[in-house]
């Protein structure tokens, strides 16, 4: 198994805050690993450190095996890593084509490309194939998505790092605004993903989905990983024993 994305002893401190405390973390090329934890065990830091949005205080992160620095999510980005932050992160003002391509518009051919001026037909084209395939109901591909749903939002974020993903998309909390048959269109688009080579990362609460879903588990508590599962014969029991401390107790 090839590790695509490798954390070692990651620490970031606000003030006297230790959000991680040399936290570890390991996704691999084809897989979907769930990153589980309690409420404040440092998943989203992790993520935000790992997707370039903000820096570390130790640790280092390699990518492909090389040590790499992530200088801002553009740079991160450039390297193949999109992520669905758990709060979304569009453009309120912009309609979800727009959201798509915000960075990558696609220019016309031609006279009219040479001048910048943008293919709208064919963003608006990829950008409702892509929600029609996850069987969302956004339909205006320019309406300002501050007036969507708070599903329909995250569908239009998920659609978006789904399509540019190349190398590590990460998912936090992707499915919490969405109800049981957008759930599971996720679902089943984070396995055709992990199935083009990517590493997929998947935060959620939801230990149904997360055991169905993953290939493997890692949890986190109090900033640090304490433990890594297969997602086959794994149960629920233990997943909330090893976020809760109740198996160090019993080891102890
Ligand atoms: N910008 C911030 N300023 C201060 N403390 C923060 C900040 N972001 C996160 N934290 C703290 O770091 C810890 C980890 O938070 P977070 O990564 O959001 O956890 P999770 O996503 O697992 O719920 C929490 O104690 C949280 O309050
Ligand atoms: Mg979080």
């Amino acid at each position: 198994m090839t590790a695509v994305l490798e954390a070692d002893s990651i620490t970031k401190r606000y003030g006297h805050v230790t959000a991680l405390d040399g936290a570890s973390f390991t996704a691999n090329a084809g897989e979907v690993t769930a990153l589980i934890g309690d409420n404040g065990a440092g998943k989203s830091t992790l993520v935000k450190i790992l997707s370039g949005v903000i820096a570390h205080d130790e640790g280092t992160i390699r990518l492909d095996g090389e040590r790499v620095r992530l200088e801002s999510p553009q740079h991160a980005r450039e390297l193949g890593i999109e992520t669905v932050f758990q709060d979304l992160a569009l453009a309120p003002d912009l309609g979800p084509a727009e959201n798509m391509f915000v960075g990558r518009e696609i220019l016309r051919g031609g006279w009219g490309g040479r001048l910048g001026v943008l293919d709208k037909a064919r963003m608006r084209r990829e950008a409702l194939e892509s929600f029609v395939s996850m069987g969302t109901d956004v339909k205006d591909m320019f309406a300002p998505v501050a007036s969507l749903s708070g599903g329909q939002r995250q569908s239009v974020a998920i659609c978006r790092s789904i399509k540019w993903a190349s190398n590590v998309l990460f998912l936090d909390e992707p499915t919490a605004a969405l109800g049981v048959r957008q759930t599971r269109n996720v679902l089943d688009l984070v396995r055709r993903v992990a199935a083009r080579g990517v590493a997929v990362i998947l935060i959620s609460h939801n230990m149904p989905d997360v055991l169905q879903v993953s290939d493997r588990i890692e949890v986190l508590r109090l900033g640090r990983r304490v433990a890594q599962f297969p997602g086959q014969g794994t149960s629920i029991e233990q997943l909330v024993g090893a976020m809760t401390g109740a198996l160090d107790q019993r080891a102890a």
